[in-house]
């Protein structure tokens, strides 16, 4: 397996360009089942998640063709065309791998009139993991049962019929399923406590382009009309406000002078405002944000929370930059109930962070030292990266493929901006 091997202590300087976000990529992918024409993503981003959803897509019976494969090309182009499903089944081996394949449940059902999807890993209707999507989606229309560790969704009548549902807590992919089946309902669907996550705000924009009548994108009341049939479209994939955020930690963390192009500063407000309250210059540009550190940071309070609020996704980033901030920052999670694993690793870099329940104390250390880590999900891996950019000596990352799912190239991107920074294989 891959590892990536960090030499600590470089300036970052230069522009480093931000590709298509991932989050978005998967929701808008399955968007392609709703419709019989061909819908075309540009912007889409190289990772293995998104090769993983399109080979869900074909297992459904919808084609997927790439263009921009070359290795230099940033930003490819997929063409999905579902003429007809040949199957409505997400199965198990592909849900356990990549919990986003919930999301061609509510287009596949809206299409066929029903569908069936693997439980992610072990739970049960009634439990955590999937049942705001399963709610929202019994609210307009469906009837749901689980079989052996399926979920049975069917339209009565062959179609989904619309109608109200209020979320009790922000769910980003449940918003996401409901707001897709919605589309194409018999009736008008009103969606209260919507996620407003940039990303919905990309689906409710494809849709629209697509065909789709939805009234309040950005806000948490979202009005459906469904209409009878969708079309095709071309769409480009918003940018990545994760990456964005991940590659402005790593600057304020290293000191430099770095040009994240591409970067939408409006999806990244709290990010970028909790970066300049740490002492970070951010400046938005013509063609991106600019983001100036001297390295010397001050501590910070933050408290995950949907959008607009400081994104869940950005915590373990903001952990490990706020190792090298002068005094004692409070972290607070509240989004994810396990989401300290990046901890212990960062701790045998030599960081002092103490855990208790949800909240976690920082306090800043004079230095990181290089060490052998490894990380169990996507962005605590990059905690980790950017624990190695400014560490002192040698960090190797192993698990790299937990990078691959959400980062396009980051060694590449990171040696372009003077990171002294490697894959090796071990082989
Ligand atoms: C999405 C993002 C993920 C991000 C998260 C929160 C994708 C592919 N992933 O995940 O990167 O960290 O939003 O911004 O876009 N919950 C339930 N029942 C459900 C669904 C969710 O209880 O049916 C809970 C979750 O356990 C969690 C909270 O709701 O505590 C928010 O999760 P949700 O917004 O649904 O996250 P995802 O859509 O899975």
């Amino acid at each position: 397996m891959d590892r990536i091997i960090i030499r600590g202590g470089r300036r970052l300087e230069g522009r480093l360009p931000i590709s298509g976000a991932k989050n978005a990529a998967l929701t808008l992918m399955p968007c392609a089942l709703l419709t019989d024409e061909p819908l075309v993503l540009r912007n889409l981003p190289r990772l293995a998640d998104i090769d993983g959803f399109g080979h869900l897509l074909n297992q459904l019976g919808a084609s997927t063709k790439i263009e921009g494969t070359r290795p230099e090309d940033f930003g490819r182009v997929m063409t999905i065309r579902a003429g007809r499903l040949t199957s409505t089944e997400a199965p198990y081996d592909i849900v356990r791998k990549m919990r986003a394949s919930i999301l061609v449940l509510g287009p596949t059902l809206a299409r066929e009139g029903r569908a069936r999807v693997s439980l992610p890993g072990g739970c049960a209707i009634g439990n955590r993991p999937i049942d705001l999507h399963l709610r929202a989606l019994e609210a307009i229309g469906a009837e749901l049962e689980t079989e052996g560790g399926y979920v049975a969704a069917r339209a009565p009548g062959g179609r989904l019929a619309g109608g109200r549902y209020r979320f009790p807590i922000v769910s980003v992919g449940a918003t996401e399923n409901v707001v897709m089946a919605a589309a194409t309902a018999r009736g008008t669907s009103v969606i209260e406590n919507a996620a407003r996550e940039p990303e919905i705000v990309d689906l409710c924009r494809c849709l629209i382009a697509m065909g789709a009548r939805i009234e309040g994108v950005g806000t948490e009341r979202l009005e459906i009309e469904g209409v009878d049939r969708l079309h095709g479209a071309t769409y480009a994939v918003m940018p990545d406000r994760i990456e964005a955020g991940s590659y402005a930690c790593a600057v304020a963390m290293t000191g430099g002078d770095l040009t994240l192009v591409g970067a939408d500063a409006d999806a990244m407000r709290a990010t970028l405002g909790a970066l300049a309250q740490a002492g970070v210059s951010v400046d938005e540009e013509r063609d991106g944000v600019r983001i100036r550190s001297d390295g010397r940071l001050r501590p910070l309070e933050l408290s995950t929370a949907p959008y607009p609020g400081f994104a869940t996704d950005m915590q373990a980033q903001f952990m490990a930059m706020l190792c090298m901030a002068a005094g004692a920052s409070v972290l607070e999670e509240t989004i994810f109930e396990n989401r300290y694993m990046h901890v212990p690793e960062l701790a045998r870099m030599g960081a002092d962070i103490q855990v208790r329940g949800r909240t976690a104390v920082v306090r800043g250390v004079d230095r990181l030292l290089g060490a052998p880590v490894m990380a169990t999900d996507l962005r605590a891996s990059m905690s980790l990266i950017l624990a190695g950019l400014v560490a002192e000596g040698e960090t190797q990352v192993s698990r790299v493929y937990h990078l691959d799912r959400g980062y396009e190239r980051l060694e590449e991107k990171l040696q372009a901006v003077g990171a002294d920074i490697e894959r090796v294989g071990d082989g």
